[in-house]
């Protein structure tokens, strides 16, 4: 599939979507397919893309919070499986840190200086928040913070209605369509060009350049990394662009005018600018869309579930916790001890990655009671981790919980189900959790 790419606002060429270089280079290159032998390595992709981690995961977790994987094609590193456990480690944001300069927050390592210089390579590294440590994470958080506000929520739900409530008559009747394309991602990237008053015509590229960042594996081929920091330069260059001109002009309610006047933007060099928007881009993108899809499948999976949803539209906001939880939008992050410590009877060492794998934290027996049943009705489905926790707890969830809370609204409103009706596409990643394609039918209950 290609997709638009734009050289500067409004002018385009074609780009291949990173699934689809990553499927072509290793289709030319078999040789390059990485070589999962431990049992437990769960940063395998094809175990997310055929819908089969679970056992793996449970088993884990019916032995113990935290499992030691001493050889990976990322490398060694913890298994942090338990809820107790991962609420644990992100409390303690010093001993085990979120810093890039430790190893950052994905489950890949930093090239070194020696073996960069190896491969004849410069580093390209934008750096964000989310890979940042107190007190420099404090600083920039503060810059986005108020564009999430309940106040902000407020401001923006009648415009997330009107624009949900469009899409959703526009939808084909009696005809099988991708939800994911014509639902899920129109909706997520037309948030995000309405929070950054970005380009309405080029919206699309946030989709794409969402998709290009946020590929895990893609980072791992040199070939196709050099590909995907040029594709984050032209992103770079498109909102430095537009950081030029709204630094011009009177200030604005969009995210990059309020980052620009905020009192804190003084704390955050450039390039800190441009890595904080992508990280908005990244972060608001993938997440978002394929909880849409997410419920979907869900409900087409649990029709006990979907009807109480129709007979009972007082249960909304708990369906959305409920969603969350069982979708888990994101695999995990990585955290990165800083000292030798115990933890959980284990030996971990300063230097070591650890993996919180939120995936099997929403499934703990021990929290959350009969996990791999959607029950929208579940007292305690708040207590997910989807959204991580402690310092770095996910900035925009209200922003995704007020959308996901309106597509529910208004589809009952419009008295609307949703099955699917074709072929169900997965990610295939061990980061981003959701769907690629999801053929469905709208009918009417
Ligand atoms: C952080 C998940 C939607 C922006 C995070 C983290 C997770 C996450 C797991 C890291 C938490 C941690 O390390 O403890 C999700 C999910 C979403 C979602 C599941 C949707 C269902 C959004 C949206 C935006 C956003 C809509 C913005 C438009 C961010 C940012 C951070 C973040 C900026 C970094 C926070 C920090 O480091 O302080 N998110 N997210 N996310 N998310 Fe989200």
């Amino acid at each position: 599939m290609a997709t638009q790419i734009a050289e500067q606002p409004g002018t385009y060429r074609s780009s291949p979507s990173a699934v689809d270089a990553l499927k072509e280079h290793l289709s030319r290159h078999p040789e390059e397919k990485w070589v999962h032998t431990h049992p437990y390595d769960v940063s395998r992709s094809d175990i997310y893309y055929e819908d089969r981690w679970q056992p793996i995961f449970a088993e884990m977790r019916a032995k113990g919070p935290l499992h030691w994987v001493d050889e990976s094609p990322v490398g060694p590193y913890w298994n942090v499986v338990g809820h107790k456990a991962i609420g644990h480690v992100e409390a303690l944001p010093e001993l085990f840190s979120s810093s890039w300069e430790h190893g950052g927050i994905t489950i890949l390592n930093r090239l070194d200086e020696d073996e960069l210089a190896a491969q004849g390579r410069e580093r390209f590294e934008l750096p964000m928040f989310i890979a940042m440590d107190r007190p420099k994470h404090t600083g920039q958080r503060r810059t986005v913070a108020p564009a999430f506000t309940p106040a902000e929520m407020k401001r923006l739900e009648d415009d997330i209605r009107h624009r949900t409530g469009e899409l959703l008559d526009s939808l084909p009747r009696g005809e099988v369509f991708d939800w994911v394309d014509k639902v899920s991602i129109e909706l997520t990237t037309g948030m995000l060009a309405i929070l950054f008053d970005f380009p309405w015509e080029d919206r699309r590229l946030l989709t794409f350049w969402s998709d290009w960042a946020g590929d895990t594996e893609i980072a791992m081929v040199r070939d196709l990394d050099e590909m995907r920091q040029g594709i984050l330069r032209e992103m770079a260059a498109y909102f430095q662009q537009l950081w030029a001109e709204r630094a011009n002009r009177e200030p604005g309610p969009d995210l990059i005018s309020m980052m620009i006047h905020s009192p804190a933007m003084n704390q955050m060099s450039p390039q800190e600018f441009m890595g904080n928007l992508v990280l908005l881009i990244v972060g608001g993108n993938d997440t978002t869309r394929n909880t849409m899809s997410g419920i979907i499948h869900g409900f087409d999976k649990f029709p006990d579930q979907r009807k109480l949803f129709e007979e009972n539209p007082d249960l909304i906001p708990n369906a959305v916790q409920e969603c969350i939880r069982y979708q888990t939008p994101l695999a995990h992050m990585r955290r990165t001890c800083t000292e030798d410590t115990e933890l959980f009877g284990q030996q971990v060492k300063a230097g070591d990655k650890l993996v919180l794998w939120y995936l099997s934290a929403n499934r703990d027996a021990e929290v959350f009671e009969n996990p791999d049943k959607l029950d929208i009705t579940r007292e305690n489905a708040r207590r997910h981790l989807s959204f991580g926790y402690g310092i770095h707890r996910c900035v925009g969830a209200r922003l995704a919980e007020l959308q996901l809370r309106v597509l529910l609204e208004e589809m009952h409103a419009r008295r609307m189900r949703v099955h699917v009706a074709g072929d169900v596409e997965r990610v295939r990643a061990n980061f981003v959790h959701g769907f690629r394609k999801l053929e469905v039918e709208v009918t009417t209950f």
